[in-house]
């Protein structure tokens, strides 16, 4: 039987992390630049850096996802190798490919995995084609856009579908990440399509845990609570 290795927190925001740490809900975390800028890292290098080690730190030994900042060849090997001496359990994150295309930058993930021991999340993937290629050249980590996929009008359950019957056959071990939540609904229906991970925002995990009905019901258990037995 398929063993789901569980949710990923999409963020930097430390509080964050923690909050949904101590709950003893979350299996790792996933940033990437656009995050870190939304959630102000400023002060270049040292921001990114003081931030990044601080996540490894609190989560360790969770697995964290740090992205590169360029797609310049040597400039990716060089971040990849800074990355992953911040911590242990820090994993490079790769775009498929650039804004242009091309095939650079999946020889780099071979490289990084095979020959720099660096494990790598190849990001920024829209199908399920990519991602097995992705995994072929030996990724740690494939991370399919489920919600962009969505916004283009495809239907990434069946992607995640596609992929996970690949892989199997396959018998890559690379781990399917779905991230780009946009709903608190694609988190079950993504781990039920075939994702190992699921990587949420803090805002969708707290829908995913908070429900009207549920507050109601809580209200009333209360105030029958308080007639029962009165607390001063
Ligand atoms: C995944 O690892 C990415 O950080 C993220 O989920 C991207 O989502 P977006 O489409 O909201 O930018």
């Amino acid at each position: 039987m398929r063993r789901l290795t569980g949710l990923f927190l999409d963020t930097s925001d430390l509080g964050e992390i923690r909050r949904y740490q101590e709950l003893g809900i979350i299996r790792g975390v996933t940033t990437n630049p656009t995050i870190l800028l939304k959630e102000g890292i400023r002060d270049g290098w040292e921001g990114m850096e003081e931030r990044c080690r601080q996540i490894a730190q609190q989560v360790d030994p969770l697995p964290v996802s740090v992205e590169v900042t360029t797609n310049e060849p040597e400039g990716m090997l060089d971040q990849a190798r800074r990355f992953a001496a911040w911590a242990a359990n820090i994993n490079v994150k790769i775009t498929i490919h650039g804004p242009e295309g091309g095939t650079e930058n999946l020889k780099l993930v071979h490289e990084l995995e095979k020959e720099h021991n660096i494990r790598v999340n190849v990001t920024a993937m829209m199908s399920a084609q990519q991602c097995l290629l992705a995994a072929m050249a030996g990724a740690t980590y494939v991370s399919l856009f489920g919600g962009r996929v969505n916004n283009m009008g495809y239907d990434s359950r069946e992607e995640i579908r596609r992929l996970r019957e690949l892989l199997d056959a396959f018998d890559l071990p690379a781990k399917i990440i779905v991230g780009s939540t946009r709903e608190v609904l694609n988190i079950i229906e993504w781990f039920q399509a075939g994702a190992d991970i699921v990587t949420a925002t803090p805002k969708l995990l707290e829908g995913m845990l908070v429900h009207p009905y549920s507050k109601e019901t809580v209200k009333q258990f209360l105030q029958d609570g308080q007639r029962l037995v009165p607390v001063a």
